[in-house]
């Protein structure tokens, strides 16, 4: 849905008032009495004034008698209808002034309640940060504890059952051979379990991340997806792949972890490239294909809006940072991720070792 940005209203400042206006607002005459006096003591000054005036032309100058026609048709013009018509324009200005005084108070009663929306708002979308930070954190760490849990407990037991198994399979009778080669086929299903498990474990948290760093867990993961696809990859590393501290580093792995997932599903590419380009500020991560292209990969059912790139906006922002999908040229699609680097290891955690000599991890045996 397109999202329409309104301007922001604007709300301009009153004009700047009159000494003297001034002066009376701060003896108690608001403005609104200030204009009532202009409008009602104005016409009146200007009868006064013309009466003053034509009394002391007609007696003084023209020496005529005071009430002479010409006289009273002199005042009857200057001294009641030119005030008159003053009062009816002052009488209009106020009331336009009052018009544009109660629109203005709703304005500012407006303008004031979307200043609370607003503050309210960002608000929610600082928890909404939080809690989706928390979410994600708390997944990460259950992931890894069920996957310790399946290495320690579950790849215990199976590695003893397979230890028994072989030795009953060694120690039963000859005249039994069929006893001995159900052992070995129980073994085999035994490791077969293992090998399985040893899978899901990897699935939940690649443990080369936590053991090695972002660039071999990347570089495993792509071996993994892509190699039985037959799709050809790059890997091409600017500055330290090690920057991230570990939670902005698992944010960035199941970033494009999800970007591989949808070259899988959608792209129908060739080749993949993953760029990472680290400073001391900002780390960015560039996943390309030479696939489709956006929009030209069916989406299955009609209507259907995945939530993966989403979901990666969203990772991505909880660590203040942006993920953004383009078309790449000529052909394809590009991710590109970018996150700041949060200086220092983080509260309990601790940096992944950089000094491991093998790029590409070897994840624990069960047992
Ligand atoms: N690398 C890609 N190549 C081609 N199309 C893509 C690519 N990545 C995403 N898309 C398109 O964007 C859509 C949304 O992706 P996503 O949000 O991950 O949802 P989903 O993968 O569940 O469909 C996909 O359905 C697909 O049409
Ligand atoms: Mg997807």
């Amino acid at each position: 849905m397109a999202r329409t940005h309104r301007q922001p209203m604007e709300i301009r400042p009153p004009a700047p008032r009159g000494a003297l206006s001034q002066w009376l607002e701060r003896r108690g005459i608001s403005l609104s009495q200030q204009l009532r006096i202009v409008q009602w003591g104005l016409p009146v000054l200007l009868s006064l004034i013309v009466f003053v005036d034509e009394i002391r032309e007609h007696l003084l100058e023209k020496r005529e008698w005071v009430f002479s026609q010409n006289f009273l048709a002199e005042v009857i013009f200057f001294g009641i209808l030119g005030p008159i018509a003053v009062f009816l324009v002052l009488w209009w200005v106020r009331g336009e002034w009052r018009e544009r005084e109660r629109a203005q108070a709703v304005l500012r009663q407006t303008y004031n309640q979307l200043a609370e929306a607003q503050a309210r708002l960002t608000d929610l979308h600082r928890q909404r940060g939080e809690l989706l930070n928390r979410v994600l954190r708390i997944q990460e760490e259950e992931r890894r504890r069920v996957a310790r849990e399946i290495h320690d407990e579950l790849g215990q037991l199976l590695t003893g059952l397979s230890l028994h198994l072989r030795h009953y399979q060694e120690t039963a009778p000859p005249e039994f051979p069929q006893m001995r080669e159900q052992m070995a086929y129980l073994n085999d299903l035994v490791q077969q379990t293992m090998d399985q498990a040893h899978r899901i474990i990897v699935d939940l948290r690649p443990t080369s991340l936590d053991d090695y760093g972002l660039l071999p867990a990347l570089e495993e993961e792509l071996q993994k997806r892509l190699d039985p696809l037959g799709i050809a990859y790059q890997v091409r590393v600017i500055g330290d792949s090690n920057c991230l501290p570990p939670e902005q580093a698992t944010a960035a792995f199941r970033i494009v972890q999800e970007a591989i997932t949808n070259i899988i599903r959608h792209a129908h590419a060739q080749q993949v490239t993953v760029t990472l380009r680290c400073d001391g500020s900002a780390c960015e991560l560039l996943v390309e294909d030479d696939g489709l292209g956006l929009g030209q990969a069916s989406t299955g059912e009609t209507g259907y809006q995945g939530m993966g790139i989403l979901g990666m906006q969203e990772r991505a922002a909880a660590m203040g940072g942006s993920v953004t999908v383009g078309p790449r040229e000529p052909r394809g699609t590009r991710v590109l991720v970018q996150l700041p680097v949060v200086s220092g290891p983080p509260a309990g955690g601790a940096w992944p070792d950089a000094t491991h000599p093998s790029a590409r991890a070897e994840t624990p045996a069960l047992g």
